[in-house]
């Protein structure tokens, strides 16, 4: 006798009943890069259809988000000054904090999620303080715990660590509860690649390093197993959040954390994914709707509970109207 798998995918809605994953509108976050600043509305040649906007200009972007229900946006500063160590990141008036307020204040409910980084503040492009031409770990904690504390102030929602230093996590979780700030959530960048898919992301955010590369604190591309032992330190210390980052090369790494971890699982559908199928859509090499709903369907079907994209917009369009 043969198995006919084809009687459940006669008909729509057959293929409905059965369908196991879905993506929604609640499933997204969306990436901002807030530059200091004013009349700044620069569209990102890499990245069509996503901007760096100054505080002034950001609001018809905050209320288009708002208006399709987007949950959350994930914010980048880009600051007019940079130094060695990013001394602004902890700055109580920097660019980010500015922003923070300011979406608190106009838009309330939009959960404000900041990312904690220093490469897009240091003169060198790196994300922490060097020493002996690599970035000192423990030096950058000390400094991380200032920008955490910084924007814990400003209102954050929640902070969430790019950095990819040993500590991170418990560091950041110490400084908070000595605070007071033991409420706020910590997403964890847990598994972060040392990747290509970031190259249109650092001409966004201004962030790539002047000399060298991140390879001694991304991960190694190769690796699957070291990316458990991430997960399992940033689980142990208290992420609330694990992420996955990139996502579309790392759908196997999701799906661990997915397996083995009882957090909830976020992933960084990332710059370059993004202008990949951009730049095929617009040669009209790909059905570049169907293509984005595709590959964030993956995500989902991989295991992540969270997306985070620049094609937040466009996906809530769509959810919209089918
Ligand atoms: C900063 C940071 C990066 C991204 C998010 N936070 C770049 C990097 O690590 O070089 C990448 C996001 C993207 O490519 O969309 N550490």
């Amino acid at each position: 006798m043969i198995n006919r798998t084809r009687r459940l995918r006669k008909t729509e809605n057959i293929r409905r009943l059965v369908r196991e994953n879905k993506l929604t509108i609640d499933d997204l976050i969306y990436p901002l890069f807030i530059e200091e600043g004013e009349n700044i509305e620069t569209e990102i040649k890499s990245m069509p259809g996503i901007k760096r906007f100054s505080l002034d200009k950001i609001s018809t972007e905050l209320d288009e988000v708002t208006a399709l229900d987007i949950p959350a946006v994930l914010l980048f500063g880009i600051p007019s000054k940079k130094d060695d160590t990013g001394t602004e990141t902890w700055n109580d008036d920097g660019i980010v904090q500015k922003a923070i307020r300011f979406i608190k204040k106009n838009y309330p409910k939009l959960y404000v999620i900041t990312d904690v980084c220093f490469c897009e503040y240091t003169s060198h492009g790196h994300c922490g303080v060097i020493h002996n031409n690599d970035v000192d770990n423990d030096a950058t904690l000390v400094n991380l715990a200032k920008q955490t504390i910084s924007h814990a102030k400003a209102g954050a929602d929640m902070v969430a660590p790019s950095g990819m230093m040993d500590g991170t996590i418990i560091t950041m979780r110490e400084a908070l509860d000595n605070t007071g700030y033991y409420d706020l959530p910590i997403m964890g960048y847990s598994v972060k690649y040392s990747s290509a898919f970031y190259g249109p992301f650092r001409d966004a955010a201004d962030s790539a390093p002047t000399f060298g590369d991140r390879k001694t604190y991304q991960m190694d591309p190769a690796n699957r197993d070291e990316g458990m032992r991430e997960a399992t330190f940033d689980d142990v210390e208290g992420a609330d959040i694990l992420m996955v980052k990139p996502a579309l090369s790392y759908l196997d790494i999701i799906r661990d954390l997915k397996n083995n971890f009882d957090r909830p699982i976020a992933c960084y559908n990332v710059s370059g994914e993004y202008a990949m199928i951009k730049a095929a859509g617009e040669k009209g090499w790909i059905d570049e709707e169907r293509v984005m709903m595709e590959s964030l369907l993956s995500m989902k079907r991989a295991g992540a509970d969270i997306i985070i994209t620049y094609f937040a917009k466009e996906v809530a369009k769509i959810l919209k109207r089918d």
